[in-house]
């Protein structure tokens, strides 16, 4: 890999020669692993998903990135609008480091209407001449011509006392017609925390610290990054994104987590009631993800399909990552459930089915193929002791989903789905569901997967770098019969 030096790292793209950035630009769609439905960087770097809104009859859709290289460097929001959450119309960079507040990166923030205007809460990140960190929270307008105007200081000028300036990551949420900020945070002891701020005498430009939200987490890592709190079915949940969790069994295995916590939330106490703490996925890729609520009034979520500090093998090749697709929240048997939006089937074409046993399918799926598909494996009736399927295989590769009937685990085994990134040791994840398992929902684009089990109870997300060639669906079982329902789509995104 090569190493970026610090100037690099920290170079504008406004000072960069537009010939450096069309080669760059030609380099990265030559890529064999570009994706065709998932929001992706056009050069470098993208990560967490920002500015989240449906607000006037479009979506709003925005990301960190740094356009340069795969490298987290000086981070950009580069915007996207959408009628559909389907299909996106890219608009380039919609906030950029462009004050001393934010000198060294437009971190990542949250979309609010206020008044019927459009508004971003962010974090500005500024190193001081020794390379210290200060962060302070921004507000910027969202003009209809798709402009912004900055606010010319921070409503939140820094972390309050007995923190430290890993202060970010503004959640800006309305309860009782009192608007709120949820920030994550850190403290003297480098313990995560999460504070809470509101506009005071609802003046947008004075925001007032309210406290620290009292959670039942006292030693739960050293940072939580990206929370989100929304009220769903009379519940308060937040989302947030953890730094230092030790790995427990199946659970926690990524190098950061993100997950939920269901309870309720007294905003003039700040006492947090609240169950387990619960990952929303269970794949290898999936981290930051933000919720907003749809056109119809569900809840939304999108994901980073990456983590930090991990090496991909499109690196090389100037670009990294993509977005999830969205999912629809629902709260089920106390838990989050979430579901495809519904809206994709509107990429569904060349459906094909087949009915059958499983260990039949293998000659009779062969023309069941491909490298975009939507894949609905229905099972109706299973006396195997454990179901396979491998997706993107070929003589090379396999990208191998196993349920172990007894156990009631699915086990995704990425170890020979072709190029992996270097610096993740183990191969598989393994999840064990509530209920047995009754059906798979899988999307695949060129380099990942996002595998959904028995309608929304669980999500495996995963990049996978298969060769060109790598596009069969096989299944088969051990000792005992299945019998499937499979139905294929092909989904047509923009190559
Ligand atoms: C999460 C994160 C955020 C921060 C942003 C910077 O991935 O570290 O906490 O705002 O990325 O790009």
């Amino acid at each position: 890999m090569t190493e970026w030096s610090r100037e690099e790292r920290y170079r504008r793209l406004e000072d960069v020669d537009q010939s450096q950035l069309e080669t760059l630009k030609q380099q990265v769609e030559t890529s064999m692993y570009r994706q065709t439905f998932h929001i992706q960087p056009e050069t470098g770097l993208l990560n967490d998903p920002n500015g989240l809104i449906y607000f006037k009859g479009k979506y709003y859709v925005s990301h960190q990135w740094f356009p340069l290289g795969a490298v987290h460097g000086l981070k950009y929001w580069f915007n996207y609008t959408s009628k559909d959450l389907v299909t996106f119309e890219p608009h380039g960079v919609i906030l950029k480091p462009d004050t001393l507040y934010d000198s060294h990166g437009v971190y990542s923030g949250s979309a609010f209407e206020w008044e019927g205007q459009l508004y971003y809460m962010y974090t500005g990140n500024h190193r001081d001449e020794s390379w210290n960190r200060v962060a302070s929270q921004m507000l910027a307008k969202v003009e209809e011509d798709g402009t912004v105007k900055k606010l010319d200081k921070p409503v939140i000028a820094h972390q309050p006392k007995g923190y430290t300036s890993h202060f970010r990551d503004p959640k800006v949420f309305q309860k009782d017609g009192q608007y709120y900020a949820i920030i994550g945070a850190q403290n003297n002891e480098e313990l995560g925390r999460l504070l809470l701020y509101k506009a005071e005498n609802n003046q947008l430009e004075e925001w007032a610290l309210v406290g620290e939200l009292k959670t039942e987490l006292e030693a739960f890592g050293f940072m939580w990054e990206c929370p989100d709190y929304f009220e769903l079915d009379n519940k308060d949940v937040i989302l947030f994104s953890p730094q230092g969790i030790e790995a427990q069994g199946d659970q926690f295995r990524n190098i950061y987590q993100s997950g939920y916590l269901i309870g309720n939330l007294d905003l003039e106490t700040l006492q947090f009631n609240h169950g387990e703490f619960i990952e929303l996925d269970n794949g290898f890729d999936f981290y930051a993800p933000q919720t907003f609520i749809d056109e119809h009034g569900k809840r939304i979520l999108i994901g980073w399909m990456g983590l930090p500090e991990i090496n991909y093998p499109t690196d090389s090749e100037g670009w990294a990552h993509c977005l999830t697709i969205p999912r629809e929240l629902t709260i089920e048997e106390g838990k989050l459930h979430q579901r495809p939006l519904k809206a994709l089937e509107k990429l569904r074409q060349n459906k094909e089915t087949a009915l059958g046993y499983a260990n039949k399918f293998p000659t009779t799926l062969r023309p069941y193929e491909g490298k975009q598909y939507e894949l609905i494996i229905d099972i109706l009736d299973n006396e195997a002791s454990e179901l396979y399927f491998e997706l993107r295989t070929s003589k090379l590769n396999s990208t191998l989903i196993t349920y172990n009937s007894k156990q009631q685990t699915i086990t995704l085994d990425r170890s020979e789905s072709g190029l992996l990134p270097d610096n993740v040791e183990d191969l598989t994840r393994n999840t064990t569901l509530d209920t047995p398992l009754k059906q798979l929902q899988i999307f695949v684009d060129t380099s990942s997967i996002e595998i959904f089990c028995n309608d929304g109870e669980r999500v495996l997300t995963s990049r996978i770098f298969p060769d060109d060639i790598s596009t069969g669906i096989k299944t088969s079982t051990e000792s005992g019969q299945v019998y499937l329902q499979f139905t294929k789509y092909e989904l047509k995104g923009e190559d």
